[in-house]
């Protein structure tokens, strides 16, 4: 992959979905991003992973509105996005979840699915008008797919973290975002919940839908995307098909720390921390 093809004739290679290029974002004295380009073509998987604090979660927030680059542009379809606001990103198209998850603990698990579907009316009230039955409807299907319909009537708080994220993944399908980002969709949850979750990322990928995915449990983004981008201090360091990225020994060296003390090293980048 080479980062100059929108140089090229289009007809070349098909322009990614999402392109991010030369992204860079410090927090007082901390660069969080440096330079970061990443590219997401359509129809594709596409991972990205790093240690704690590489940035990917500041990616995410640049990309969909909710922080803004000091430098470096996002692209969607070839059109400039960056630093729009959230509810403008969303409404082109690009639809994403947290990594602690931003469901709403004392509403039902379909009031949340229904605040969902306000998004475009920009009202937060679960009892206002969304109800629709065509909404109503949608809703419960997306609750049927992901597997939690049988929760609908029960507050969110009651729902385990897993079945959690599979509400967020619920909630994020409403609006039909062209490219859905999942921030670490696999994080804190149990083996096969974390199987029914990468089975439905698959299934939505076969039906057409474009996926950005951070996680850091790396036989979930392996055996899932179709292409890695790893993320190391605020910069991309490695790019591929998952098989070459996890034999590049930069990566290797970015997962363990160049230092002596390599349990210290991955004990501290490796483990999560509550970041977004
Ligand atoms: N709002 C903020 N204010 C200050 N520093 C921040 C802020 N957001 C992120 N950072 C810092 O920027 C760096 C990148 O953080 P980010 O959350 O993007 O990393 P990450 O790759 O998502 O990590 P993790 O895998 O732990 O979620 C870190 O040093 C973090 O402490
Ligand atoms: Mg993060």
């Amino acid at each position: 992959m080479t980062m100059t093809e929108a140089a090229t004739a289009p007809s070349a290679s098909p322009a990614p979905l999402l392109r991010t290029e030369s992204v860079s974002k410090a927090f007082g004295g901390v660069q969080a991003l440096s330079g970061a380009s990443i590219e997401v073509g359509r129809g594709t998987i596409a991972g990205l992973i790093g240690p704690n604090g590489s940035g990917k979660t500041t990616l995410f927030n640049i990309i969909t509105g909710y922080a803004r680059a000091d430098s470096g542009q996002v692209y969607l379809d070839g059109r400039r996005i960056t630093n729009l606001p959230p509810e403008r990103v969303f409404s082109l198209g690009i639809g994403r979840t947290f990594q602690l998850t931003r469901i709403f603990p004392t509403m039902t698990v379909f009031e949340n699915m229904l605040i969902a579907g306000q998004h475009k009316e920009r009202s937060w009230n679960p009892l206002a008008r969304a109800g629709g039955a065509a909404s109503r409807r949608h809703a419960m299907e997306l609750l049927d797919f992901v597997g939690i319909a049988r929760h609908a009537g029960a507050l969110a708080q009651t729902l385990s973290y897993g079945q959690r994220k599979l509400l967020e993944l619920a909630y994020v399908l409403v609006a039909d975002p062209e490219i859905v980002l999942l921030d670490e969709p696999a994080g804190g949850v149990n083996p096969s919940l974390i199987n029914t979750i990468a089975g439905k990322i698959r299934e939505l990928n076969a039906a057409g839908k474009t996926f950005l995915i951070v996680e850091h449990n790396m036989d979930f983004v392996m055996g899932l995307c179709d292409r890695v981008m790893v993320l190391d201090y605020g910069s991309v360091i490695a790019a591929g098909p998952p098989a070459q990225v996890r034999a590049d020994p930069r990566v290797l060296d970015a997962y363990l720390g160049t230092g002596e003390d390599d349990d210290a090293q991955d004990g501290d980048r490796g483990a999560g921390h509550e970041g977004a």
